[in-house]
């Protein structure tokens, strides 16, 4: 692992709230968050795993329980969280929901269950947190390569992630100055639910590896250090974009390249 080149203050005094942040790569965003001075809350569903996960982070991390797709809902937990912790400095939506099903093999039901969690989730948690906002304040939408890259067994997934890249972007433009709003997009992270789902046997795995240039999956923390660095003002001049970490999946099938024999 790379040693971070943040400080371990470089969030202290921020307030952060992290839609989906109960488990996996938004979990391990909402600990680096709170490990580098932010106060931050989380959300999900589920309440026992929220509670849980609120032990999780230590640092005084606080939770709430809610489904992002309830606007009513959504809107009332943040500003719960925002009148307990604070006003939101960064606002992180990554409730997500995804299961690999060829259009044939999904209701209209499943496939509108998908894109109410992560598009409808996201405009409702980025809409609603406008008024509860510091200045300056960096809003996160965690989106996925489905965005630009279409896949079998993925409609849902990808129509939903390329709406919210859109609606990052719109809300860049709407927003500015004042605000930022910008999206990361994972590649393959390992230890997540979402590989578990996309990838759960070891000969499908074996070919996602031999895609990625960097030829490994990510990790929770190398997603968790972009979240920072959006959040900081290393990144003041940039609103709208959507970073992909991802190993370089986003640029390339490196599945034909030689074995690389490594620098001497
Ligand atoms: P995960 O562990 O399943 O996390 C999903 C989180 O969202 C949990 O906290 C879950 O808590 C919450 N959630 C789900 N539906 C919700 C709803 N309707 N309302 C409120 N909260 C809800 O997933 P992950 O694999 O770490 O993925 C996290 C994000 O990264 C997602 O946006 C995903 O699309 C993106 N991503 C993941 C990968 C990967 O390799 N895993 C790659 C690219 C992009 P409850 O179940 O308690 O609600
Ligand atoms: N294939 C096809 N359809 C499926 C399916 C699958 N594997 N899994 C669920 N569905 C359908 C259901 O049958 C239902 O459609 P129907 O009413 O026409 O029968 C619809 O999707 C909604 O399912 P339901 O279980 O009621 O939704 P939910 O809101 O309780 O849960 C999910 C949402 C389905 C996305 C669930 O998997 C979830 O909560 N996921 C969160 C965790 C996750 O996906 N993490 C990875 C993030 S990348």
């Amino acid at each position: 692992m790379s040693q971070s080149p943040f400080r371990d203050d470089v969030l202290a005094g921020k307030t952060a709230f992290i839609a989906g942040g109960t488990s996996g790569i938004n979990l391990g965003i909402a600990k680096r968050f709170a490990e580098l001075g932010a106060r931050v809350a989380v959300l999900g569903r589920n309440p026992e795993k929220a509670a849980s996960a609120a032990d999780e982070i230590g640092h005084d991390a606080i939770w709430r329980a809610a489904d992002v797709r309830d606007y009513g809902a959504i809107c009332e937990a943040m500003k719960s969280v925002r009148d307990e912790i604070g006003a939101l400095d960064i606002v992180v939506s990554g409730a997500a929901g995804n299961f690999l099903a060829p259009v044939l093999g999904m209701s209209a039901n499943a496939f509108k269950t998908v894109v109410d969690i992560d598009l409808l989730g996201t405009f409702n948690v980025f809409r609603g947190c406008h008024e509860l906002l510091n200045p300056g304040a960096s809003l996160i939408a965690i989106t996925a390569g489905q965005a630009e890259q279409a896949m079998a067994m993925q409609a849902h997934a990808c129509a939903a992630k390329a709406g919210i890249n859109q609606l990052v972007r719109t809300l860049a433009i709407e927003w500015g100055p004042d605000v930022r709003v910008n999206g990361i997009s994972p590649g393959p992270i390992a230890d997540t639910e979402g590989m578990a789902r996309l990838a759960p046997d070891e000969s499908t795995r074996q070919q996602h590896y031999a895609r990625i240039p960097m030829k490994r999956w990510g990790t929770c923390y190398e997603i968790a250090e972009a979240a920072v660095y959006l959040s900081t003002p290393a990144a003041s001049y940039v609103t709208g974009a959507i970073l992909d970490v991802d190993g370089g999946s986003s640029v390339g099938d490196a599945s034909r390249t030689s074995p690389n024999k490594g620098l001497a």
